[in-house]
């Protein structure tokens, strides 16, 4: 593997769980040198917080050193109209190692053509969001001992949700789960993520009422309605509420269940909810840390 561009490169769970395994060991918190002398640009066309600063963390803790723009579309040479190729081909002249968040579907597919280095995908528009995926199955497997046999609720913009995307890939990789797909008629799952469970058979049920799943689901995983991929400013706020889960609801949740979600939040989870112990989503926030340290050791050695 030299680029991480899509969790469909993961054909079964082989190779993730070997990542599994070395972001245990990271996790244990000694100090490793494994990417001294590398250098990690982080080039961010869209706003984040989790995923640029634990990349760039997992690159620092690592060894490695970070050339970074945090708002490439105001602040690179795109806002005087230089295309994404060009920029790429000149940072991967200068890095060892490109990680990548852009708003266009498929724009790290484009740099992995022109890029000397490994690039990551840090999120693609609507696309995909790979190591969001990754640490999601990596909380899952932490906090539950498998990522088998289980009843995962994905709840909220399954359209536009690139995080969800890419858990569906992984997913439809792991044995005997089954998923219920919740989210307004509007936001769906596309049909060719939905062919993708078809065709390795993953049992799915879709569904547009969340207190129906509540007492079913081991994995409840929350999502934003993706505010900035409508057009259309009144839709969003049509759909933008349509799921709160409260404490009152959390209620009717199995006891051994998680609530995930790959923040940030805006109303789907109350933060009465924070307190109990299914909610998971800041300890899965940390994770991410650990499985970007994992993913930079192996792309980069
Ligand atoms: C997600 C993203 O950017 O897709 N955030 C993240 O990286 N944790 C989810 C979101 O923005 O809703």
């Amino acid at each position: 593997m030299k680029h991480l561009i899509s969790t469909k490169q993961f054909t079964d769970t082989k190779k993730l769980e070997e990542i599994f395994r070395l972001a245990d060991k990271y996790s244990q918190g000694d100090t490793f040198k494994v990417l001294e002398h590398k250098i990690i640009a982080c080039i961010f066309y869209e706003p984040s917080t989790r995923t640029r600063l634990s990349f760039e963390t997992a690159a620092l803790r690592l060894g490695a050193q970070v050339i970074s723009t945090e708002n490439a579309s105001l602040f690179s040479s795109a806002a005087k109209g230089e295309t994404l190729e060009d920029t790429i081909k000149i940072i991967s002249g200068y890095a060892d190692a490109i990680v990548l968040r852009h708003y266009q579907k498929g724009a790290s597919k484009l740099a992995s053509v022109v890029s000397s280095v490994p690039i990551i995908n840090a999120g693609d528009g609507a696309g995909e969001h790979p190591t969001q995926a990754m640490l999601d199955l990596y909380t899952i497997k932490k906090e539950l001992r498998r990522i088998n046999k289980l009843k995962i609720g994905l709840v909220g913009d399954l359209l536009n949700g690139r995080t969800i995307h890419s858990l569906i890939n992984l997913l439809s990789v792991c044995d005997s789960n089954i998923l219920y797909l919740v989210s307004p008629e509007e936001l769906k799952l596309p049909p060719s993520c939905k062919e993708i469970l078809n065709n390795k058979k993953i049992k799915f049920v879709e569904e547009i009422n969340l207190t129906k799943i509540l007492n079913k689901v081991d994995v409840l995983y929350m999502t934003r309605v993706q505010k900035e991929r409508f057009k259309n400013i009144e839709e969003y706020e049509k759909v933008k509420d349509v799921y709160c889960l409260d404490r009152k609801a959390v209620q009717y949740m199995k006891k051994k269940s998680i609530i995930m979600h790959p923040l940030p939040r805006t109303n789907e989870i109350s933060t009465d909810v924070d307190g109990n112990e299914r909610a998971a989503y800041f300890r899965q926030a940390k994770n991410g840390l650990f499985i970007r340290m994992a993913v930079l050791d192996l792309l980069l050695n």
